[in-house]
């Protein structure tokens, strides 16, 4: 064996009893001796599972990953890792983010690897994988598993998540049926993949090609589709390379890309959630990155992409109008794009999108004609109910709800909520401020996509489509509605929001980036001493040790002792 000098060749070009037992035991898969020859160890970090069906297909293009490995001279090693699916995992799939992060760390930390390939869809397992990669800081190209196909009832195209809520309002107002609900969640998820409309897989997967840690296109292929897989044996290719010339996530998640990132999102309408995991990401890279930050990026940024949730379109017509490449080109030749910031494909962002095309402007718009102006995306609100933040996605509420004033109906769980949200005495109308709190990181636990809780039936059934909800929770990348989300601190954190009462007036005021709670510094200093915080959820596991360190969503709710990073260095002997 020639020593390359990689850290795989301390465990297969190792001597004695240990490397026998390195080698001994691969070979036991059938593999001949010359994939101990120095040659690149690939990881491809695997989040399948049939629990997260969004995932599902990732065993298939990890084949394809494996043959571009094979072709570059590199030797591919397919390992599962948590697999965190969105729609069955409860309290939430965001509890275990940090899990996943810390799993496949740990997994890339202490195995032979020399580079890692990425594979995931749903919407934790990008920011998951990202974040692992960040604190291992090993060459590294994610792949994400592309959107479904768009759903399709009735002869319309219907968006997965999307079109939940607003069937499930349709319902409670009698505009559908039991059984056309039944038959349209069939028709709403068809093929493999994951959620179609511009929710947070969908947005995670432009961050990571943003953020040039996957091949340009890779965030819009949809998941059957030949080029997926082609572009998942690229991406095999591709870190073989990376592993040869050093290239590492350090290098290319650099501050430059973080702001890409922030920009792409505002141009594609993204998800709020990407607030939360670009922070949690920087913060594993020391990339110095804050609310305030992204509220300063994103505000010159028009929305360029016409994506459900905020307009008609889905994932699948993004990809043949000309896809994120398409975004990103309008962008540098508008100067909001740091052109040379370097990629996986070992070229700069704006050299790897210079010939991308637009087919389809109406999916895709100019800076000069954009879907919506600059400034009506994500907003950063501050003010004495929300002292670390919150946000609000505006293209997502309603115009006429960006200002006002209402009076609070205060609940400490969706559950306490939903128990009353169908009596017609409820004490509610359209000016009603709905609060809900104790959804936070700590006080669910893991910040649940709760917040945007359906309106009360006395105003369905009144015609009444949105009103104002305040939560500390999140809310799916799918969703709609006028929802202020990740009020920081949260209420089990002892923040204001913690001290509302129904019946305090409330004003939002999106222009001004402003959430106030009408009431003195000195009742609610008084209130606070008052303040019991909730019991502790648990007293051992995973939930304990989340509950005890994680951080707020200000600060992308990652755990306080998985900020920065430790490295790759190479473990003691295990013999
Ligand atoms: Fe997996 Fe939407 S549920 S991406």
């Amino acid at each position: 064996m020639t020593d390359s000098g990689l850290r795989s060749t301390q465990w297969f070009g190792a001597t004695g009893r240990s490397g026998m037992a390195h080698r001994s035991w691969m070979r036991s898969q059938g593999f001949t001796t010359e994939v101990f020859d120095g040659r690149p160890v690939i990881g491809i970090a695997t989040t399948w599972s049939e629990l997260a069906p969004c995932n599902v297909h990732l065993h298939r293009v990890a084949e394809s990953v494996k043959r571009g490995v094979w072709q570059a001279g590199g030797f591919p090693l397919e390992f599962p890792a948590m697999a965190l699916g969105e729609t069955l995992l409860r309290p939430t799939a965001m509890l275990y983010r940090n899990l996943l992060a810390m799993e496949a760390a740990e997994l890339m930390r202490a195995n032979p690897l020399d580079g890692v390939v990425l594979l995931s869809g749903c919407d934790k397992t990008t920011p998951g994988l990202l974040m692992a990669a960040a604190s291992v800081d090993l060459p590294a190209v994610m792949v994400t598993g592309g959107p479904m196909l768009n759903g399709k009832y009735q002869g319309t195209d219907v968006g997965s998540g999307t079109a939940v809520w607003r069937f499930e309002e349709d319902l409670v107002a009698g505009r559908m049926t039991q059984e056309e609900c039944a038959f349209a969640e069939g028709c709403m998820a068809r093929s493999n993949g994951h959620c179609m409309t511009m929710g947070t897989a969908s947005t995670m997967a432009s961050m990571a090609e943003a953020l040039g840690m996957q091949l340009p296109y890779s965030a819009t292929w949809p998941a059957v589709d030949a080029r997926r897989y082609e572009t998942a044996q690229r991406a095999g290719q591709v870190i073989v390379g990376l592993v040869r010339d050093d290239l590492r996530p350090s290098a290319i998640m650099t501050r430059a890309a973080f702001e890409n990132a922030i920009r792409v999102n505002a141009a594609i309408g993204g998800s709020t959630n990407a607030v939360i995991h670009l922070l949690a990401i920087a913060g594993r890279l020391g990339v110095p990155l804050s609310l305030d930050g992204f509220e300063a990026l994103a505000r010159d940024v028009p929305t360029l992409v016409n994506l459900q949730p905020n307009g008609q379109y889905l994932m699948e017509d993004f990809c043949y109008a000309g896809g994120l490449p398409a975004v990103m080109r309008e962008l540098a030749d508008s100067g909001l794009l740091h052109a040379d910031a370097i990629t996986v494909t070992g070229s700069a962002a704006g050299a790897n999108v210079a010939d991308a095309q637009c087919w389809n402007r109406e999916v895709i718009k100019t800076v000069t004609e954009p879907f919506q102006p600059a400034g009506t995306g994500t907003a950063v609100l501050r003010g004495n109910l929300a002292p670390g933040g919150a946000v609000i996605k505006q293209s997502a509420s309603s115009p006429h709800l960006l200002k006002h004033r209402g009076r609070a109906l205060v609940f400490d769980s969706p559950a306490d909520y939903y128990a009353v949200s169908n009596d017609p005495d409820l004490d509610v109308d359209e000016d009603t401020v709905l609060v809900i709190r104790y959804c936070g990181p700590r006080g669910y636990p893991g910040m649940p996509e709760v917040s945007n809780v359906a309106l009360p039936r006395k105003l369905l059934l009144r015609g009444v489509r949105d009103m104002v909800r305040i939560c500390d929770g999140r809310m799916s990348g799918t969703a709609y509605g006028t929802v202020i989300l990740h009020v920081s601190p949260e209420a089990a954190a002892g923040g204001p929001l913690a001290l509302v009462r129904t019946g305090d007036w409330i004003t939002l005021d999106v222009p001004a980036r402003a959430l106030t709670l009408e009431v003195s510094d000195e009742e609610l200093t008084s209130r606070h001493a008052r303040w019991e915080p909730p019991a502790p959820h648990a007293s051992r596991g995973w939930t304990y040790l989340y509950t005890e360190h994680v951080m707020q969503a200000d600060a992308g709710a990652d755990l306080d002792f998985l900020v920065g990073a430790s490295g790759h260095p190479v473990p003691k002997d295990s013999h």
